[in-house]
């Protein structure tokens, strides 16, 4: 029995000898420590070893057993110790790798747009005041000189949200509460979302206006057309020729439309300004003295201008932007691309 638990023993060591990695460890643990193992089966020879030598080979199996556990931990400690190694390896992060660089946001077009505007008519004096998306007909309308069943109502497609309640379609109701709130002289612009009932390439349902009224004595064309040209040289270039176009308001007499070079083509003509070299702008015009009257001004004290561009025209000229709904969908690539300057 001895010589046999020693053969073991020997026949163990050399074997654990060999052992280079955990699935043959494991194997060999197995084969030798396991319940039907080698070293295992020993103990239950011992019902055949007389009596007085059981202590004795007893002391020997648990020896041998002691002596090849204590191994196998020497090496199971080894391999954790070289799995943790490996994975620290693998996830080691090159502090010294050049980084890829991070997404940088753009300021949105029109956003842009309004900062410049605000900027030039703060400059030159004008106060900033908001209204009401949520509007009154009267505001919109009709303190507008627009009453109820006027046909320039139809120019206008209203989302109407029912009693005298719409949304705005113009900015043109903050001129009303300017006036009615505030003596002239006054100076205001007031930036703002819009609503019309239009969706197609050049038209969306929300849009944006940035309108500007002056009221003064002595107030004239002339202010309108020069306060104007400087302000969209300001906007575009002092190369801008601008044109002023007779149209028809009706809170505005007499009324202008102002066109701009195109400053895709720099005037020679492309398909954007269809051929004409001028892009439209702007509605603008002399403020009718209906409407002064309308707010309590004495308008033969006083007179005055006012205009109104479309924000999201001036930023869809400015940045070449194909379709106003580029606008809205907060797309990214297209919001990163936006990184030129006007001129
Ligand atoms: N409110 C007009 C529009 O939406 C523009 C405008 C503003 C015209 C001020 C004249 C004066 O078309």
């Amino acid at each position: 029995m001895r010589e046999q638990i020693l053969e073991l023993e020997r026949k163990a060591l050399e074997e654990l000898k060999d052992l280079t990695n955990k699935a043959d460890t494991d194997a060999f643990k197995i084969k030798y420590l396991s319940k039907q193992g080698l070293i295992t089966n020993l103990s239950r020879g011992m019902r055949d070893v007389p009596s007085e030598e059981r202590p004795v080979v007893g002391e020997l199996i648990n020896k041998v057993k002691r002596e090849i556990e204590s191994r196998l931990a020497l090496l199971e400690t080894k391999y954790e110790e070289e799995a943790l190694n490996e994975k620290l390896r693998s996830e080691k992060v090159d502090i010294t790798e050049p980084s890829k660089g991070t997404a940088q946001g753009e300021i949105h077009p029109l956003h842009k747009i309004f900062t410049k505007l605000m900027d030039a008519c703060v400059e030159m004096g004008f106060t900033v005041v908001t209204g009401p998306e949520v509007e009154l007909d009267y505001y919109n309308f009709e303190a507008l000189n627009v009453p109820k069943d006027h046909p320039a109502r139809d120019m206008q497609d209203t989302f109407f949200l029912g009693g005298d309640l719409l949304m705005r379609t113009q900015t043109s109701s903050v001129q009303i509460r300017a006036m009615e709130n505030m003596k002239p002289p006054l100076k205001i612009v007031s930036p703002g979302r819009t609503y019309r009932v239009d969706s197609d390439a050049t038209h969306s349902p929300v849009f944006h206006q940035f309108e500007g009224l002056v009221i003064d004595e002595n107030i004239s064309m002339v202010d309108l057309k020069s306060m104007l040209t400087q302000l969209l040289k300001m906007l575009f270039g002092d190369d801008t020729k601008i044109r002023f176009r007779p149209s028809y308001f009706p809170f505005t007499e007499p009324s202008v439309e102002v066109d701009a070079t195109c400053p895709m083509c720099k005037g020679a003509g492309c398909t954007r300004c269809k051929g004409t070299g001028l892009i439209e702008l702007l509605g603008a015009g002399m403020v009718n003295p209906k409407v002064l009257e309308n707010c309590g001004i004495d308008s033969n004290k006083y007179s005055g201008f006012a205009f109104g561009p479309g924000v999201d025209r001036l930023a869809m000229v400015a940045y070449k932007v194909p379709s106003i709904k580029n606008m809205f969908e907060n797309d990214m690539k297209f919001l990163s691309q936006q990184n030129g300057e006007i001129r």
